[in-house]
């Protein structure tokens, strides 16, 4: 049926490759509550780290960051076409932030047959040419061409119906930046599609404020920062001293917590991504998941499709 086939093909699909923070879940070294049920296969469902795909209502799928987990991950998903024996799934990775978790699957990128083509801002960039200088190394391998994405400014994809605008989230400088560059912080995207849907993704989010909370209300579908539920989470574990704040990810929970932000947001979708091995709302009777879900939130998995 003709029908059938061009309707599939009339909407915006995204992929949820990935659905946890860095380090996945379970992570290799943690005995946390929430990871010890993973492993046990009770309560909570493993998943990969952060990432995932899409496409427009015309065009190929895209990547969006570049996990560790990239290889399995870019297996799960059909590609449009196949030109050639060698053909890449995606046309192309966009880059909220240059963490190690969104960026180390650009390595496994160099089988490529042809350039990889990387966007992201300026401080992403430096931040890949020389702290983690995995640009360089592409280049030598397959190539890698720059496109270097602005603030504010939507930048048209080519091949695709969709454009990306690239908004300030917040946060630091990657760790192996030894903090030597002060103005690095992750964006968040919002997708528009030529047919007027959009899609705003923001896995790394330490501001609310009413710039981010204007797109997320101007979206049909919000991807938000789900690391972590509480500021102390991890000084409570014994893992960090470090708070969730301090490491560029607002609480769930609390005031001025995301929860109650997106609670009051009654417009779009509203979906959870980047979750912490240790966020109770990985386990599924938890009471915290029960107060997202009461938010009218949910919680991504790995392979969840949502179509605009
Ligand atoms: C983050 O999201 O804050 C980073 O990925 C943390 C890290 O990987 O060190
Ligand atoms: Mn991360
Ligand atoms: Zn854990």
């Amino acid at each position: 049926m003709p029908g059938a086939t061009s309707s599939l093909l009339c909407h915006v699909r995204i992929r949820i490759l990935g659905s946890a923070a860095g380090g996945g879940f379970p992570q290799w070294n943690c005995h946390c509550g929430t990871c010890e049920a993973a492993r046990a296969g009770e309560r909570a469902r493993p998943r990969t780290q952060s990432s995932l795909a899409i496409s427009g209502s015309e065009g190929p799928w895209f990547l969006v960051n570049a996990s560790p987990d990239a290889r399995q991950q870019l297996e799960a998903l059909s590609p449009r076409h196949v030109e050639g024996v060698r053909s890449p799934p995606v046309a192309g990775v966009l880059l909220t932030d240059a963490e190690i978790d969104h960026t180390a699957g650009l390595l496994l990128l160099r089988e490529s047959a042809t350039p990889v083509r990387v966007f992201g801002d300026e401080g992403v960039e430096r931040a890949l040419r020389s702290g983690y200088p995995v640009l360089e190394i592409l280049e030598r391998y397959c190539g890698a061409e720059w496109r270097t994405l602005e603030p504010g400014r939507s930048c048209a994809l080519e091949g695709s119906s969709l454009a990306v605008e690239p908004f300030e989230a917040g946060g630091d400088a990657p760790r192996y930046m030894s903090g030597s560059d002060g103005e690095l912080q992750a964006s968040g995207f919002v997708f528009r599609d030529r047919a007027g849907e959009v899609l705003t993704y923001v896995p790394g989010l330490a501001r609310l404020d009413d710039g981010v909370l204007g797109r997320f209300a101007a979206s049909d579908v919000v991807l938000v920062d789900g690391t972590f539920w509480r500021d102390d989470e991890l000084a409570r574990l014994g893992i960090s001293a470090r708070s969730a704040r301090e490491m560029g990810h607002l609480p769930l929970s609390g005031p001025g917590g995301t929860l109650e932000a997106l609670a009051g947001l009654e417009g779009p979708r509203k979906v959870l991504v980047h979750i912490n091995n240790t966020n109770p709302i990985l386990l599924e009777d938890s009471p915290e998941r029960e107060a997202v879900l009461r938010a009218g939130v949910e919680v991504s998995y790995d392979g969840l499709e949502i179509e605009l």
